[in-house]
């Protein structure tokens, strides 16, 4: 491992079928005044929303809530919250939902009480938090961002067609995240392989960087095998707890900075596909898949010794008789196969955009890279490539 690195992760996670019973026990530590936080109503029709608020009430809270939160969470949702939360004196922000629910949960905490334009200040300029931030918990019910254990939120800001990520510290981290993959059987087969392509993207963007001899690496392939034989079972048998646990806990595993550490780190792919959500409102995983495979056959050639690595080990491709470009691009052919059996979608015209979108997309992509650092030309090449 080459570089330096600090970790630290302070949410405590309940795991399994029994894990709403930590519930109770846990709001004994927070205040009476509770912000609900939920989605389009997805929660409502399966039946946690009357779990959790049946706890809420035993445990003799004042319950607010905010619900509507959809896909792509949008600031003026989040704003919203924020006004809630000052204006009531909230102890507490529950999060009941995936990860769009989650990321505006942490966006309403740290921003109840910032003085000013706080997405301006925290999620583009990148300040400091310098006011007083509410507590976040969640009980998650849709899975593949990992932010029932990280810092991150995710917001759009649909007037000016931007969707921006901040990484805050980890005090905005959930204090306690519920998991239990009973919740996520009613989540549908799009949504699900939707997130197991984010769970797989979260992964490839922390490996393809680096050329040391790195745990990481090896904890990210562990990952990733259990994902994708985890995903193939519960496409065939969505109740398969097994399957859907394994999920699960490859999704929180994959972005709880675990396996980041003293690893370079890629993003590109996320920079492209959070303008690509801007324009289109597209689903998260889905748009990471249509981007990255022309994205890796573009960069494939300056980390070859990765990419050979990566077929090999994740997708069994022999290599005898074969150049390196040979079995880099077989393994990036077998994943795309893989995502195309699983139903995940792999051009940006089924995810709504047009070809009149694509130099603005490029152009307002942030700029990083691992391997190669694209510039925003070479973005609109890549986003050409997988348009159709
Ligand atoms: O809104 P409801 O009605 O609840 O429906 C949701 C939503 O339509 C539905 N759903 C959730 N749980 C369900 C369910 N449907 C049936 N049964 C259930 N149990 O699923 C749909 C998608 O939910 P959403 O929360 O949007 O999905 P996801 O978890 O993929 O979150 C995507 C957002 O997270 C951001 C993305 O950019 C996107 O905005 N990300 C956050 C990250 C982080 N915090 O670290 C990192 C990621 O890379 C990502 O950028
Ligand atoms: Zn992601």
């Amino acid at each position: 491992m080459k570089f330096d690195f600090t970790f630290e992760n302070p949410t405590k996670i309940y795991f399994g079928k029994n894990s709403l019973d930590n519930l109770e026990p846990e709001l004994k530590n927070y205040g009476k005044k509770i912000l609900l936080a939920y989605g389009g109503g997805s929660i409502k029709k399966n039946g946690i929303y009357d779990k959790v608020i049946a706890i809420l009430k035993k445990c003799d809270k004042e319950v607010f809530e905010c619900s509507g939160i959809l896909p792509n969470p949008a600031l003026s949702k989040m704003l919203e919250g924020a006004k809630m939360v000052k204006e009531n004196n909230i102890d507490l922000i529950l999060a009941v939902g995936g990860g769009s629910v989650v990321d505006c949960a942490k966006g309403i905490a740290v921003s109840a009480y910032a003085e000013g334009d706080a997405f301006q200040r925290y999620w583009i300029n990148f300040e400091d938090i310098n006011n007083k931030t509410v507590p976040v918990a969640s009980v998650l019910t849709m899975v593949g961002t990992g932010s029932e254990m990280n810092g991150g939120s995710v917001i759009s800001d649909t007037v000016n067609k931007v969707k921006a990520g901040r990484v805050f510290p980890s005090f905005v981290n959930p204090k306690f995240s519920i998991l239990n993959p009973e919740f996520t059987f009613t989540v549908s087969k799009y949504q699900m392989v939707s997130g197991v392509f984010d769970i797989m993207s979260h992964c490839m963007e922390q490996y393809f960087s680096g050329d040391d001899d790195n745990t990481s690496d090896y904890l990210i392939e562990g990952i990733l095998k259990s994902v994708i034989h985890s995903v193939k079972i519960a496409v065939q048998d969505p109740n398969n707890y097994e399957a859907r646990s394994n999920i699960m806990w490859c999704a929180t595993m994959a972005l709880n900075k675990v396996v980041g550490c003293s690893k370079e780190q890629d993003w590109e792919v996320h920079a492209i596909e959070h303008q690509l959500s801007a324009y289109t409102n597209c689903s998260h995983g889905m748009g990471l898949c249509a981007i990255s495979m022309p994205y890796y056959r573009y960069i494939y050639k300056y980390g070859l010794p990765k990419f050979v690595r990566f077929a090999k080990e994740i997708w069994n491709v022999d290599a005898t008789g074969k150049s390196d470009d040979e079995v880099a691009l077989e393994g990036i052919a077998c994943m795309e196969k893989f995502a195309k059996e699983c139903g995940m979608i792999t051009t940006l015209k089924e995810l709504g955009a047009t070809k009149e979108m694509l130099p603005d997309i490029a152009n307002s992509c942030l700029l990083g890279g691992g391997y190669k650092k694209v510039n925003h030309e070479e973005i609109l090449e890549i986003l050409k490539q997988c348009y159709e």
